[in-house]
């Protein structure tokens, strides 16, 4: 908030995400609110409860229309409203080809190096392009003045900066793409690239988690663009209007509201440990993702597998409970996911299991974060085990949980997190060798090492917390601000 009133005096923020930060559903008759499992929403809401304003997004809760008012907005929070929820109703044919097509089975294999094939048709694009257009309808509805602070938030919105540009020149539009770019050979393969980048370059700052997929974007732009690239600079101009490509790392709110509400991690432990069935002298790790194919699930389980096989002190007292989100069932390579993960974990039941002992607990369901905070606290390790993933917000979290600067995360190289937390054992989650050891040592490690670790790791996730990753982008955006009306393009 202070940023936004130094730097950015006087501007309306409207953020533009898919996902929305609260779910309308009515079970049994009673209105309940979800919160999605989704890094961006865990990110950013806590940032647009401070900055208040619009979040737009699709509405996609079966009770949502029932709570909004006749231009689909609502106030959010449900208990202590602090900013408007606009919703933007979607048909089945449009959220089939913009959602499940062109997003999530063209960009986000496309964009992760995870090993399933990017498929493109071209009714997907054309429901894409038609949902970002109604997306920058509800933009211009919303925008009070001709020069809005938009955020615009991931791959399910490349063609909309530009399109926003069009109709409110004087806007800001800072565009975050919360998972990683691809090199330039790969991102070839889309055959709607040109207009892909076309539309991020409507905006005036273009962010990225890390510096290398920003090397990768200028490189696409390179190849693939007739545009002004300055490296060093790290800007392009395309028809006049320049974007900054930055780098800023995104992370979770701190305090985090969840940790601080959940009980303390010997009462966490004790409830999880008498869920679970396990013995007081158990030791247990917990995995929580989507169940996504990104995620490394099967890996992680097999990574269990050679534990309990090359250390067998573990058999009979480690079990791992895996919660995994269903998501996006309605695309096959997630049905398929979900058929291997469950077979995975029924082999290493069958091969270690014993009387009541199961060394892999499968909670394939939602669990709202308070859940999720107990499961945090109750472990013994958590292992993030992503083949590829922009930044992991699941590894921050976790940190954040540990206020007993006990526990041990075991994170994959291949996140954005890696990068920033050292102090985690950091491995291949392909490398069952490297993984299974890694998973030992957490299990072994001492008191003191675990917590001088947790305590470097805390001191890290505290100080660049999101507040601080919002904050840099719109500092960046008033000294652009202010060049523009300086230089006169802005009065
Ligand atoms: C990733 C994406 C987000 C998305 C989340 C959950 O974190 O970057 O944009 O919200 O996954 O996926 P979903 O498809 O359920 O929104």
């Amino acid at each position: 908030r202070d940023a936004l009133a130094r730097h950015l005096p006087g501007s309306e923020v409207i953020v533009v995400a898919n996902r929305e930060p609260y779910i309308h559903e009515r079970r049994d008759g009673v209105l309940r609110v979800q919160h999605p499992a989704s890094g961006l929403v865990t990110a950013l809401e806590p940032v647009v409860q401070a900055t208040g304003g619009t979040w737009i997004a699709h509405g996609s809760g079966a009770a949502d229309r029932e709570v909004v008012d006749r231009h689909a907005r609502v106030r959010v929070p449900p208990d202590d409203p602090a900013y408007t929820l606009r919703r933007v109703w979607l048909t089945a044919a449009e959220e089939e080809g913009y959602y499940y097509g062109f997003s999530n089975e063209g960009l986000w294999p496309l964009c992760h190096v995870a090993h399933t094939r990017p498929t493109f048709r071209g009714g997907d694009f054309a429901a894409y392009r038609d949902a970002n257009r109604k997306f920058a309808d509800a933009v211009c509805e919303e925008a009070n003045g001709p020069d809005p602070v938009v955020l615009v938030q991931d791959y399910h919105f490349a063609l909309l900066p530009r399109m926003i540009r069009e109709r409110l020149p004087r806007a800001t539009i800072i565009t975050f793409w919360h998972i990683p770019w691809p090199n330039s050979e790969r991102f070839g393969i889309c055959p709607w690239g040109p207009e892909i980048l076309e539309g991020m370059l409507g905006s005036s700052i273009l962010g990225f988690h890390v510096q290398a997929h920003c090397n990768n974007f200028l490189d696409s732009v390179d190849r693939y663009l007739e545009a002004r690239l300055d490296r060093e600079r790290q800007s392009v101009v395309l028809g006049g209007q320049e974007t900054l490509i930055r780098a800023y790392p995104i992370s979770i709110d701190w305090p985090t509201r969840w940790a601080a509400d959940a009980p303390a991690a010997p009462l966490c432990r004790e409830r999880v440990f008498a869920d679970l069935g396990l013995a007081p002298d158990a030791l247990l790790g917990v995995g929580i993702d989507r169940l996504d194919y990104t995620k490394g699930i099967e890996e992680r389980l097999l990574a269990v597998e050679r534990l309990l096989e090359r250390f067998p002190q573990f058999r009979g007292r480690f079990t791992f409970a895996q919660l995994a989100a269903p998501s996006r069932t309605r695309i096959p390579r997630y049905q398929e996911l979900n058929r291997n993960v469950e077979e995975v974990a029924r082999r290493v039941n069958e091969r270690f299991g014993e009387g009541d002992y199961r060394p892999i607990v499968l909670l394939r369901e939602h669990h709202e974060p308070p859940t999720v905070f107990r499961y945090y606290r109750a472990a013994d390790l958590c292992y993030v085990s992503s083949l590829h993933d922009g930044m992991n917000l699941v590894a921050k979290e976790f940190v954040a949980a540990r206020d007993d600067e006990a526990g041990v995360l075991v994170l994959s190289r291949f996140t954005g997190a890696s990068r920033e937390l050292g102090e985690a054992l950091l491995v291949n989650p392909y490398d069952l060798e490297e993984a299974s050891s890694a998973l030992a040592a957490a299990l072994a490690m001492p008191r003191e090492e675990q917590r001088e670790r947790m305590r470097a790791l805390r001191t890290f996730v505290s100080e660049f917390n999101v507040y601080r990753w919002a904050g840099r982008m719109l500092v960046d955006a008033g000294r652009l601000r202010k060049r523009d009306r300086v230089s006169g393009r802005i009065t």
